[in-house]
């Protein structure tokens, strides 16, 4: 069994582990899939090309790294989709709820996760149905703001995005100071379409959540408490290769050239990326 390994400084995170590095800085390490370590790779080889939009495991590494982070036992989503992120944290949350307006979207999630009693599948706006989630939470939750139009099977609301009613919603919880929130596609936040832009959200978060530390980073916006390490810790995102599938995905990377070659440890080249978004 080979191991390839990401080095990421800072960037997101299947947060298996967590070591004190010389007693100061933290590690945490993430197993990805070899399919999404080559979805990665190739992703991050033509990340010059800024503006295009990160594949769903970076978001996935994002947000096993807050959860490693930030340990709560609920997770909760606006915008369920097809249940990616759903599926790739649902071992890591005892509590999972997700609310999703597209009616085809939220039975087909349903039925994705009926042998899952710890995943609630909500239908309906999340701007309104995020108050009942809401109310009946009684420990500080992590929760994934991404419920918005997006084409395709998506659904529209009565916005493009309910992020304002969202984040009032949650701010009005009586645990708001421990919550952990992410929301996706920062880029998005232009002040068009329903969107403010993100130096609202910016300002509205510090009145709303004024204890909290407000972060834009590889396109995703972090509202989180402040950690008593005040060292961000590393992430290594490592992957196994555990069988003939995974030996012929990456022989067929390699043939295809999105993959150059394989030396391990794989160094992750994100620093060239542009910070905000990506
Ligand atoms: C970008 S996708 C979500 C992807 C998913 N969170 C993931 O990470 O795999 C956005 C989803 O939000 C849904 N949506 C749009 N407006 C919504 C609203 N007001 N309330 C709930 N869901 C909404 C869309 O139908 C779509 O399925």
């Amino acid at each position: 069994m080979e191991t390839v390994v990401h080095k990421s400084p800072g960037l997101e995170a299947d947060a298996v582990q967590q070591q004190q590095i010389h007693g100061q800085s933290c590690v945490i390490k993430i197993d990805i899939s070899i399919k999404g370590f080559l979805r990665l790779h190739r992703w991050e080889s033509k990340s010059k090309l800024v503006g295009k939009y990160p594949p769903h495991i970076f978001k996935q590494i994002a947000v096993k790294e807050y959860a490693k982070r930030f340990p709560r036992t609920t997770f909760v989503e606006t915008g369920t989709y097809k249940g990616k992120m759903i599926e790739a944290v649902s071992t890591l949350f005892t509590n999972i709820i997700t609310i999703e307006l597209a009616a085809k979207l939220y039975r087909r999630a349903k039925r994705i996760f009926a042998n899952r009693p710890h995943i609630t599948c909500i239908h309906g706006d999340s701007g309104k149905k995020l108050k009942e989630v809401v109310a009946s939470l009684n420990e500080p939750a992590m929760f994934w703001l991404d419920g918005h139009h997006c084409g395709g099977l998506s659904a529209k609301g009565d916005l493009n995005t309910p992020i304002i009613a969202e984040l009032e919603i949650i701010a009005n919880h009586k645990r708001a100071i421990d919550h952990v929130i992410l929301i996706d596609d920062a880029c998005r936040f232009d002040g068009i379409d329903d969107y403010p832009s993100l130096e609202q959200i910016e300002v509205m978060c510090r009145d709303l959540f004024p204890h909290a530390v407000f972060e834009v980073e590889k396109n995703l916006i972090r509202i989180h408490p402040q950690e008593k390490n005040s060292q961000r810790p590393t992430v290594l995102v490592q992957s196994h290769v555990s069988g003939l599938i995974d030996m012929l995905r990456i022989f067929g990377s390699v043939l295809v050239g999105s993959v150059k070659a394989f030396k391990l440890p794989f160094k992750y080249p994100g620093e060239k990326v542009a910070d905000r978004f990506y």
